[in-house]
């Protein structure tokens, strides 16, 4: 759906009335993306509540990736899975739901999806989101994930809606990237940001850095030549920004460049970070490159990888595109400057 040449203001449906009518095939991921719309304006209303609505932070059982689900976890997934249902959708491997979920039978299209991310900022007032990637359904005896199973080029849509000071939907149908913002009044999401083009340099940076000591050597070079901003390799100074939820930094990446980083580190289950393939990484890896960005799992393009689980992780980092191959270079010894320390030598701040 090329936006580019539409009216900012312009409805949602009136957009999505477009794409279709300059592509037919369009018409089943449209009718998803309109459920998927409805169903974050009704999440959206609950989170505008807060604590008026009740605990959504109440802690209730742990989901198959082993974390708490909380209250809002659990309604965000039975609203999505109910919206899904009433869509084009066979099936939809979900973050709250364990195996592969049957909706519609013959249905077109498969939905991965992420019912509630950044579950750590709820309850305390922080920006949330829900993160969807749309690709055809297959049918092939005997493996019930076979709709998930090639790479991420197969999404023929992404998107993400972000529930923060406004609520957002980014999206792109492989023609570009867009955000719709939430008019509450009309009860609908409208054009605000026709055709994204992230920064192809930023400095800008996102990480977790709390887990530096656990990290491999490339991000710990990476990060150091960072820090060491103006007198280190890079020869400037950088920011950091760390939200706590993917589509927040997301967002922000796409708004105004920067790169996101959660690269897998030395933790117990954590080898392939803590990142979802199917249903984080896939739909803002195809987000990000419909934006001019780069999504990689530090070397290898996160849209070429085929998952072979539903929750199976992968690292991720993603954002500007000549930062996002910067951070490549300093894997396999690629990049002679990197990590040249002598602010910290050996014993660096980050260095173990
Ligand atoms: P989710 O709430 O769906 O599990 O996702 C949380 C993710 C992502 O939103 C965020 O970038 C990351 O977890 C934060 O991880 P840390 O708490 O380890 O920083
Ligand atoms: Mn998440
Ligand atoms: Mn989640």
């Amino acid at each position: 759906m090329s936006t580019a040449s539409q009216e900012i203001g312009t409805h949602l449906d009136a957009c999505l009335a477009q794409a279709v009518a300059a592509d037919a095939r369009m018409a089943d991921v449209a009718a998803v993306i309109a459920a998927c719309a409805a169903a974050a304006i009704d999440v959206s209303a609950v989170i505008g509540r807060g604590a008026l609505g009740g605990d959504l932070a109440a802690q209730g059982e742990h989901n198959s990736d082993g974390d708490v689900q909380k209250a809002l976890d659990v309604l965000a997934h039975e609203r999505f899975t109910e919206a899904l249902r009433g869509a084009p959708v066979a099936e939809v491997a979900s973050e709250e739901a364990e195996g592969v979920m049957v909706l519609n039978p013959g249905a077109p299209l498969a939905v991965a999806i992420d019912p509630l991310d950044g579950s750590s900022n709820i309850g305390v007032n922080m920006a949330v989101g829900t993160i969807f990637g749309i690709r055809p359904a297959v049918v092939r005896a005997g493996d019930p994930i076979a709709s998930f199973t090639d790479p991420g080029t197969a999404q023929l849509a992404a998107g993400f809606i972000t529930y923060g000071p406004a609520t957002s939907l980014v999206v792109t149908l492989g023609a570009g990237t867009q955000i719709y913002t939430l008019d509450r009044e009309a009860g609908a999401f409208r054009l605000t940001h026709p055709q994204l083009t992230v920064p192809a340099q930023s400095n800008e940076y996102a990480i977790n850095a709390s887990n530096a000591r656990h990290w491999d050597t490339p991000v710990k070079a990476y990060i150091e030549d960072c820090l060491r901003g103006t007198e280190g390799p890079r020869d400037r100074d950088c920011n950091m920004r760390w939200l706590g939820s993917l589509v927040a930094d997301a967002q922000r990446v796409l708004m105004r460049g920067g790169v996101f980083l959660y690269p897998g580190d030395n933790r117990k289950g954590y080898a392939q970070g803590r990142l979802r393939l199917l249903y984080e990484a896939a739909p803002v890896a195809m987000l990000m490159e419909q934006a001019g960005a780069g999504a990689t799992d530090g070397e290898r393009r996160i849209l070429d990888i085929a998952a072979t689980g539903v929750h199976e992780r992968v690292p991720l980092v993603f954002g500007s595109a000549e930062e996002v191959t910067t951070v490549a270079t300093y894997y396999g010894g690629r990049n002679p400057a990197a990590g040249r320390s002598p602010l910290f030598g050996q014993r660096g701040l980050i260095r173990s």
